[in-house]
């Protein structure tokens, strides 16, 4: 697009019958002025999904698949053991197909994400934090079980991985046809994105360097310990390497059987830590200098991609993840410092004009 010529547009030229239609086809962006000049970075921007994250596609994904097998019923309850966005997407998916929702989720996940589900009219049973995300996912099983509801499975479903081989993985090969791509970067919660689309990476574009990032006081891949699993491939108990971090939506506690499938099948080429701070500065440049609103994760994500192209050869090509909107956040840490009432600065400018200063209210 032009960047001098006034903006215009000719709409989408289509009407959708349902907000689930608009899930996915999300942008890629090119972020320019923290980048070194001779080097492209891309980023994929997940949040432009209807209910704000990448986990959207998990969600339709997952209902879908189960009306077809029948595994879902009409009108059967839904439960599903969450770090928040699956459990926003999966609100959002029932509520548009009338489902009703359940999601378990510790408390130590941020108070938005609880709000948002049961603005969707979802119900939200919080487990506690020192039960980490073993304890959320062990509820959810024990609510299924005990009242005949339907488990979504995200860490262990092929519903999960397959969305993303089919949509997020299609649409990155679409946009950099005939270009360069010499660097995927991303994190892992479930491992399904990474799952998918390294998937079709290795297959159609084994060129790209495919880069998974961890928490670096939650290296649960880089420490090499197995993780301890029961009949069914679910987590028997929490990874010795797991500590809490500040990434959320990143690295639980347990290595997911979606994820352990493709570490197995060795479809990355480098495991990079990352710090949650560094991703919490990252995400504020993203949004000072770039105008672009992203979670904590998805800060971490661009960290470790601006730090490839920092040393990267001229004509390098990144491409990484921003997994959701920072709107997420605003109770977090991500938003530390960040005030509500106006600052000194503030305050001056309000006094340098006569009219409408604020007195004591
Ligand atoms: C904020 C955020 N970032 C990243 C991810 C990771 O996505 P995936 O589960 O596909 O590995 C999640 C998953 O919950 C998330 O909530």
């Amino acid at each position: 697009m032009s960047e001098t010529s006034a903006r215009t547009t000719e709409g989408r030229g289509k009407l959708y019958s349902s907000i689930l239609d608009t899930i996915g086809d999300t942008p890629v962006v090119q972020v320019k002025k923290s980048v070194p000049p001779n080097v492209r970075l891309y980023v994929k921007t997940e949040f432009f999904n209807p209910a704000g994250s990448v986990k959207d596609r998990l969600a339709i994904s997952i209902i879908e698949e189960a009306e077809r097998s029948g595994d879902l019923k009409p009108g059967q309850t839904v439960v599903e053991a969450t770090s928040g966005n699956t459990g926003i997407g999966l609100a959002m998916v029932c509520a548009a197909k009338g489902y009703p929702f359940v999601a378990t989720m510790p408390t130590s996940v941020s108070v938005e994400r609880r709000k948002l589900m049961r603005f969707f009219g979802a119900k939200v049973i919080l487990t506690p934090k020192a039960d980490k995300a073993m304890g959320c996912y062990i509820k959810a099983v024990e609510l299924a079980d005990a009242n005949g509801w339907f488990l979504a499975r995200q860490f262990e479903t092929d519903a999960n991985a397959k969305i993303h081989e089919n949509t997020t993985a299609r649409e990155i090969l679409a946009d950099f046809a005939g270009d360069r791509l010499d660097y995927w970067v991303t994190g892992y919660g479930t491992g399904g994105t990474f799952s998918g689309v390294a998937k079709v990476l290795r297959r159609e574009r084994p060129e790209t360097k495919i880069i998974l990032s961890e928490p670096i006081n939650a290296q649960l891949l880089q420490s090499g310990e197995a993780q301890e699993r029961n009949a069914i491939g679910a987590p028997a108990s929490s990874h010795p390497a797991f500590q809490p971090h500040l990434i959320q939506g990143w690295t639980p506690d347990f290595i997911p059987a979606v994820l352990q499938k493709s570490v197995d099948a060795k479809r990355f080429d480098e495991l990079a830590p990352v710090d949650g701070q560094e991703g919490i500065n990252a995400s504020k440049l993203l949004a000072q200098k770039e105008g672009i609103f992203t979670g904590i994760s998805g800060g971490c994500t661009f960290a470790v991609a601006l730090k490839i192209a920092e040393s990267a050869a001229p004509g390098t090509v990144i491409l990484c993840m921003l997994p959701d909107t920072g709107e997420r956040y605003l109770s977090s840490a991500l938003f530390e410092g960040v005030g509500e009432a106006m600052n000194e600065e503030e305050v001056a400018l309000s006094a340098s004009t006569p009219g409408f200063q604020l007195i004591d209210e």
